[in-house]
């Protein structure tokens, strides 16, 4: 068993969370989360309304009867997103865990706050760290560059970020993220200040989660130098799977002059959520990965993922860290 502050805070029993995921984080697979003892969220972006967000909270319910959480996505969208609907879903609908991404949720904190709702931000860099902090979040979550989606535009790997971040918030717990994908990470964050890991791949290839199998396989088959960044001329990068589309964009993309117009077509969510994760035609548009990928070689359920790594931590802290120092 770890116990963590994020373990005592939230109530569960792992230090591990299942970020939000949009085209992947449904009910069933954060329920699954939940059920094998470690946090999950809903992701609210891709609940077309409010009521949907509702309903997609009342099936995770049904589901589990231990602690989850909504993930709210502050990002720059194709289409607009009803962010106050959302917000106010989440509140009267009693969840406790909100994971923030994007811009600061300064316009949020105050009614998270007055509902008793505690806040992860996921962040990608030790200053929107300090200054979500400054605004009254509860925990940090950082995002490594290795991280699938959006690792921000500084490159700076995790192995310096999480430290760096974990003493310029310093009471502030701080959960390391991207790149995490087994006991050896979760044991290495700990050891470099995080209360837990947060993993985003590593949940897209289980059982339950309900994407088309040719992604979850070719998750196994990728190595950790399948991935390609998009969108940087426009500054808002993504890491995504290498395949014949994020290949053509960053070939148009390699011409700065070239705006979203010239690639909306080819990086349209419901594109990759349709032809890949629902169709399972990897080729046939943009889909979310990380380089965690290359450390992914089997398809588990979540509770035998979720085990396996815990146990692998036990393992390293008590057995491998004990046996180097004598
Ligand atoms: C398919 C997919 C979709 C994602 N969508 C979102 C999202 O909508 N909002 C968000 O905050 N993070 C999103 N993420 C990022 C994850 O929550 C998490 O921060 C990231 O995956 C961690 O890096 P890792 O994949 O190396 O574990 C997404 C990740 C994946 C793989």
């Amino acid at each position: 068993m770890i116990k963590t502050r994020l373990t005592e805070m939230f109530g569960v029993e792992t230090p591990l969370v299942m970020g939000g995921m949009t085209g992947v984080g449904y009910a069933p697979l954060v329920a699954a989360v939940a059920n094998a003892g470690a946090l999950g969220f809903i992701t609210a972006h891709h609940s077309k309304s409010a009521e949907e967000l509702w309903d997609e909270i009342k099936r995770c319910r049904e589901l589990t009867d231990k602690p989850f959480g909504v993930n709210l996505t502050l990002l720059p969208s194709l289409n607009p997103i009803p962010y106050d609907e959302y917000r106010q879903a989440i509140i009267e609908s009693g969840i406790k865990i909100v994971e923030t991404a994007g811009r600061a949720p300064v316009d949020h904190l105050p009614a998270f706050k007055a509902a008793g709702v505690k806040v992860i931000h996921k962040c990608t860099s030790v200053r929107h760290s300090v200054s979500a902090v400054k605004h009254g979040v509860d925990v940090i979550s950082i995002d490594g560059f290795e991280c699938a989606g959006h690792p921000g535009e500084d490159d700076v790997g995790l192995v310096v970020l999480l430290p760096a971040t974990v003493d310029a918030v310093s009471p502030i717990p701080v959960i390391a993220s991207g790149g995490m994908a087994d006991g050896r990470s979760l044991a290495a964050a700990l050891m470099l200040g995080a209360d837990g890991v947060n993993m985003g791949t590593r949940f897209m290839a289980t059982q339950e989660c309900a994407i088309h199998e040719n992604v979850k396989r070719k998750i196994v088959e990728n190595t950790e130098r399948d991935t390609l960044l998009t969108n940087r001329t426009l500054r808002n990068t993504s890491r995504v799977a290498r395949n014949a589309v994020s290949e053509e964009v960053v070939k148009i993309q390699q011409d700065p002059t070239k705006t979203i117009e010239d690639v909306r077509h080819l990086v349209a969510g419901v594109r990759g959520r349709t032809n890949v994760m629902g169709q399972g035609d990897t080729d046939g548009g943009i889909w979310t990965v990380g380089q965690a990928q290359g450390l992914i070689h089997d398809i588990p359920t979540v509770a035998e993922m979720v085990r396996a790594v815990t146990r692998q931590a036990e393992e390293m802290l008590n057995v491998r860290a004990r046996s180097l120092v004598g």
